[in-house]
């Protein structure tokens, strides 16, 4: 074990000079983290993903609630240059994009961006970059399952004419709400597949993803025909300053692309598919939402949006003149939204194992099944989230997911500089082109788009971080396994 020791920690003082520092920045070896791929306690994840199953995962897991819902909430922002703002919020995802593509090819763990921090920027890092996707996965769940509750009323709304009672579908203090059901039913529903293994869930979101991308396609075809020139005029009414901000809040919709790097301990060929399922998720979004974009803000005066509920949905049957394309799009949504919940579940669940297995979180949760799965886990964590998406209203909380999203992107693109310097031996199947310009321009997109962000989605963010390094100091660098082995191969000798 002494090897991981001089691979990985910076040169410090002396034996108790400096301890401190030592642990918290005690790097991971990039062939240990490789070497221990798919070991869990009591068994090992299988490899059975394929290019199109990782693909899959990244699509499922990004297009869902963004395009579905916040498109309509980011038009009255930036008019019909909402186009632009799609573009800026995709370019900052593509810098971040080619950042994973890069360190998935060289580190196929299932931890994406905690284990690279790990093996780059040492064990602190790697857990603010993990607490910081419990925001991009975990938290997000929540909020997305309160967005899928939304639609399952507004289709049987369209359907039957009646909803479900507020008490019945917004948490405690909202509208008279006493637990958000759909919310929790969606979460235990993913749980259930989940549970099912990993080749089941995937084979169920690819049909997910095809039915949805089938959707996306439908509204651009009926959109398209009710394009007006006038509406692009004048195209940018609230300024550069409003495209900007409808960009970060746009950002959200691109959250998900690197789900396919929660993967990497279950892929059949992790080095090779895992960059090309990012890049090529990516874009086949990017042009959807783009397409989606620019027929929606063609078809409906951008002025309109504002006071038009579901306006996606409400342009189609305006176009049409018939509801039925209506309910058609809202079954789309409620099976679009349910993938992300099911693949962004999936993720949280091989994070947090891979946090577990390095003695960060209790072990429960890097404990296999005799089938090689993570059941523990998944049970823990759905319950924790369904509650969640119950009871607690997620507004602020949902906010917070691209700001810690963004942070922990600035912290892939960092990982990349760190280990082109560190280790510019391993071999590298993907490699960000323009370096080390590309992830510099990486870390400066996800700054500004985070500074464009409310003061109140900040002090969430701050409460967030305190909760985090509180944790860490209190509960995960007594009990790293890093550190313990350390310790012994320093007391051996
Ligand atoms: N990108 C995901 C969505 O839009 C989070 O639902």
């Amino acid at each position: 074990m002494v090897e991981q020791k001089t691979a990985g920690a910076p040169q410090v003082a002396g034996p108790r000079q400096g301890a401190l520092a030592e642990r918290i920045l005690r790097r991971k070896p990039v062939e240990r983290l490789a070497s221990e791929a798919g070991q869990g306690e009591g068994g090992s994840l299988r490899r059975s993903m394929g290019l199109a199953q990782l693909t899959m995962i990244s699509i499922g897991a990004t297009l869902g609630t963004g395009i579905f819902v916040v498109l309509g909430e980011a038009v009255p922002i930036a008019g019909p240059a909402v186009v632009l703002s799609f573009v800026i919020a995709g370019v900052t995802a593509l810098f971040s994009a080619l950042a994973y593509a890069e360190l998935a090819g060289m580190i196929p763990a299932s931890g994406s961006a905690y284990s690279y921090a790990y093996a780059t920027m040492g064990e602190l890092v790697a857990w603010v970059c993990g607490w910081c996707l419990m925001l991009t996965y975990g938290v997000s769940v929540a909020a997305v399952a309160v967005g899928w509750g939304e639609y399952i009323n507004e289709l049987l709304r369209l359907v039957t004419g009646v909803t479900l009672p507020g008490a019945l579908t917004q948490p405690p203090g909202a509208d008279g709400g006493i637990v958000n059901i759909p919310a929790a039913v969606v979460v235990l529903l993913a749980m259930v597949a989940l549970l099912g293994g990993v080749r089941e869930s995937a084979a169920l979101n690819g049909v997910m993803v095809a039915i949805k991308v089938a959707v996306m396609v439908m509204f651009v075809g009926i959109a398209f025909t009710a394009i007006q020139d006038g509406n692009f005029a004048p195209f940018m009414p609230l300024g550069m300053a409003g495209v900007s901000a409808a960009g970060a809040t746009l950002f959200f919709s691109y959250i998900g692309f690197d789900a396919a790097s929660t993967a990497g301990e279950e892929a059949k060929n992790p080095q090779r598919d895992l960059p090309r399922a990012i890049m090529l998720s990516l874009i086949i979004v990017t042009a959807i939402y783009c397409l989606v974009a620019f027929v929606a803000v063609g078809a409906m005066p951008w002025t309109d949006f504002a006071d038009t509920e579901a306006s996606l949905a409400h342009i189609l049957t305006v176009v049409t003149g018939t509801p039925v394309w209506s309910v058609v799009f809202a079954i789309g949504a409620v099976i679009a939204i349910a993938s992300v919940v099911l693949v962004v579940l999936y993720g949280q669940t091989r994070i947090l194992f891979a946090m577990s297995r390095d003695g960060l979180i209790p072990k429960v949760f890097s404990k296999l099944d005799r089938r090689g799965n993570p059941s523990a886990n998944t049970v823990i964590l759905s319950v924790a989230i369904a509650v969640l998406a119950a009871v607690v209203p997620l507004g602020h909380l949902a906010d917070a997911t691209s700001i810690g999203t963004l942070f922990a992107f600035g912290l892939v693109n960092v990982a990349v500089l760190v280990l082109r310097r560190s280790r510019p031996d391993i071999e590298r199947r993907f490699r960000m082109p323009l370096a080390p310009l590309t992830p510099i321009l990486g870390v400066a997109s996800c700054a500004y788009l985070m500074l464009s962000m409310g003061a109140a989605t900040w002090i969430t963010f701050a409460v967030w971080m305190a909760v985090g390094f509180a944790v860490y100091f209190g509960y995960s660098m007594k009990r790293s396994v890093l550190h313990r082995e350390t310790e012994e191969a320093q007391a051996a000798g």
